[in-house]
């Protein structure tokens, strides 16, 4: 195709604001999906996405266009809808989504107005430098306020508020305009044709009978079916088995030209050999020089994952390896606890990346688990000179500390006006300092500051929801480290610490982590023939301490004497109830009560 006649284009929406219903109609509309074919939420592959809700992987879906309208009316364009991650932990992916793109369709709910992850979204568009369109949805709803959302959005990218498109992705009520409206704003991709073959990679995917299935943009020259290709980034190199574009069912052609944007295979098993980012280039004649922004996915958030039953830890391993072949930033090694047996410590980008993960091997793998609650990566400067990188608090150096660092995040909340005490005074206890504030309009307002990524990742958006009636947004990207005052606590049982319940706090909220963890301790863990005290302690130093009492129990009690079936039944039901009993020390805690212990309360 004639790059002039090719347009790149994304959707950038906040959750629920109809991207899928959308996406859905302008398949429709141009015919590449007929009306009996369509179920709703075509795009959205995974059932978990679909459940939920939400958009985890992207994809590129070709659609053919002539306007209606204007100077181009009635010229066959090709219009490529590139799908984007809603989700700020797929920052990343959203970025290189991005870059393979001229031109975005901001879509924003005409009942609700922008939410902060959109906003975070918007700015890297802008920084991409990209044609923005900026849309209504849902006009149908009763309580949609087009007027005043036109205004704000206008406000935000700098335009007229009569160039804020108003549609229906619901009723079909506008979607062709906006078609002809992409074809008209979105300029056609550049690239140099006779130029060696470069082509980015902004997404791949495992498939279970076609092995990766890699989504790439050719930024120059073409890619040709049966050539061997190279990945720039680690010099591999493959055949080009199959080459071409997703209609959105993949149709193979001879290959991918200038501005295209399409799929390929090359039978690779594992998307770490296919990365997003990285640059593919011909191994003759191939060029030398990567596109620009490749950068390895690094894992933000860490959790120990353990079978609930000992002997499910190689259903686990599989399960990981698995998850692995589709996710390029899931990292995962082995490593045993005192209290929880043999599991993983688990590198995920977020909490929601963790969450996915977590709910997939359960479901997908059919394994009950029992995740640690989740920490953040601490460089630590020690006295000496060594600098451990710790990913498991338990593993917290002990010798003379100089300095720990945290990552910090820079985060981006958006709510109505009358919430901003609320938001301050929540942003405050949890060690963040404001950067700025800004109105969108009359009755919304932008903060951003910058926050300890750790205080964020257990419990910060419910207290936020909470706090603001669920009106607030927020968006967060990792930006540096710093350094704090952190401690790490431990909890001992009878003397024992239990490993999974060592935690890395600020030196000021040490004692309300040791006073939380004891008290809630001492109600899930059952009496014993002995007393258990229950201690927080940093280092030697104990902060908080609780006492289960000690009790004689006898089952023989209740049987007078008499029935002797009946006792052996009673001994029978001891042990099987001591089976699934973890032992710490001489404390036997039931499996529950680590449970409950590291649920959040
Ligand atoms: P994610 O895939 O989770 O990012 O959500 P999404 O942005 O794709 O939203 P989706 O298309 O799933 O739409 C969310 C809800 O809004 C669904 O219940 C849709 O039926 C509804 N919806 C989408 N567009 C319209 C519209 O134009 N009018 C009305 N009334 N409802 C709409």
């Amino acid at each position: 195709t004639d790059p002039a006649l090719i347009r790149n284009f994304c959707i950038i929406a906040h959750i629920d604001h109809g991207k899928s219903t959308l996406a859905d109609r302008m398949l429709q509309l141009t015919g590449v999906v007929e009306q009996r074919q369509m179920r709703a939420q075509y795009l959205d592959r995974m059932d978990i996405e679909r459940e939920r809700g939400i958009t985890i992987k992207s994809q590129a879906v070709r659609m053919p266009w002539a306007p209606t309208e204007g100077g181009d009316s009635g010229t066959a364009h090709i219009l490529n809808m590139i799908d984007t991650p809603g989700h700020v932990d797929f920052t990343y992916e959203v970025s290189r989504s991005l870059a393979a793109c001229e031109g975005c369709v901001l879509l924003v709910d005409a009942a609700q107005g922008i939410e902060a992850q959109t906003l975070a979204n918007l700015y890297l568009a802008m920084e991409n430098e990209l044609t923005i369109i900026p849309v209504l949805n849902k006009i149908d709803l009763p309580a949609a306020q087009p007027e005043k959302f036109a205004a704000e959005l206008a406000h935000l990218i700098g335009c007229d508020v009569e160039d804020v498109l108003k549609v229906s992705a619901k009723t079909g009520e506008g979607v062709d305009r906006l078609l002809d409206e992409v074809v008209k704003l979105v300029p056609p991709p550049v690239g140099v044709k006779e130029a060696p073959a470069r082509a980015m990679i902004f997404d791949s995917v495992y498939d279970a009978y076609r092995g990766v299935v890699t989504y790439v943009k050719v930024v120059d020259g073409k890619l040709n079916k049966r050539e061997r290709i190279k990945m720039l980034s680690t010099g591999a190199t493959h055949e080009l088995l199959e080459i071409g574009a997703s209609s959105p069912e993949m149709t193979p052609s001879d290959g991918l030209a200038v501005g295209e944007v399409g799929y390929l295979i090359t039978g690779v098993k594992d998307v770490r050999q296919s990365k997003v980012g990285d640059t593919i280039t011909l191994l003759h004649k191939g060029a030398t020089e990567a596109l620009p922004g490749y950068s390895d996915p690094k894992p933000m958030v860490f959790s120990g994952l353990y079978p609930l039953d000992g002997s499910d830890y190689p259903e686990l391993r599989d399960a990981l390896d698995k998850l692995q072949l589709n996710d390029a930033a899931l990292v995962y090694e082995p490593e045993t606890s005192a209290a929880l047996g043999f599991g993983f410590r688990v590198g995920f980008l977020g909490l929601l990346h963790l969450e996915v993960i977590r709910e997939r091997l359960e479901r997908e793998f059919g394994l009950a688990l029992i995740a640690t609650a989740p920490n953040v990566v601490y460089r630590v400067v020690m006295e000496d000179g060594e600098e451990p990188i710790v990913t498991n608090p338990s593993e917290f150096p002990t010798g003379k500390i100089a300095e720990v660092y945290e990552p910090v995040v820079r985060a981006t909340l958006l709510a109505p006006s009358e919430f901003i005490g609320a938001i301050m005074e929540l942003c405050q206890t949890r060690r963040g300092s404001l950067l700025g504030m800004d109105y969108l309009s009359e009755d919304r307002v932008e903060l951003r500051y910058t926050l300890p990524l750790a205080e964020i990742v257990f419990d910060f958006f419910d207290a936020l929801k909470s706090k603001t009636r669920g009106y607030a947004s927020l968006d967060y990207e990792p930006t540096s480290e710093q350094s704090a005052a952190l401690v790490k606590v431990d909890i001992l049982l009878h003397g024992d610490k239990v490993d999974a319940f060592s935690a890395i706090v600020h030196k000021d909220k040490a004692y309300a982590y040791g006073v939380r963890m004891a008290s809630k301790l001492r109600e899930l863990i059952p009496r014993q023939q002995f007393e258990v005290p229950i201690q927080a302690a940093i280092g030697s130093r104990v902060i908080a301490r609780e006492t289960v009492r000690a009790i004689r129990k006898d089952v023989l009690a209740k049987c007078y004497g008499g029935d002797i079936s009946r006792k052996r039944k009673l001994l029978e039901k001891q042990k099987e109830g001591k089976k699934r009993m973890k032992v710490v020390g001489r404390v036997e805690v039931p499996q529950e009560a680590f449970i409950a212990a590291l649920s959040s309360d």
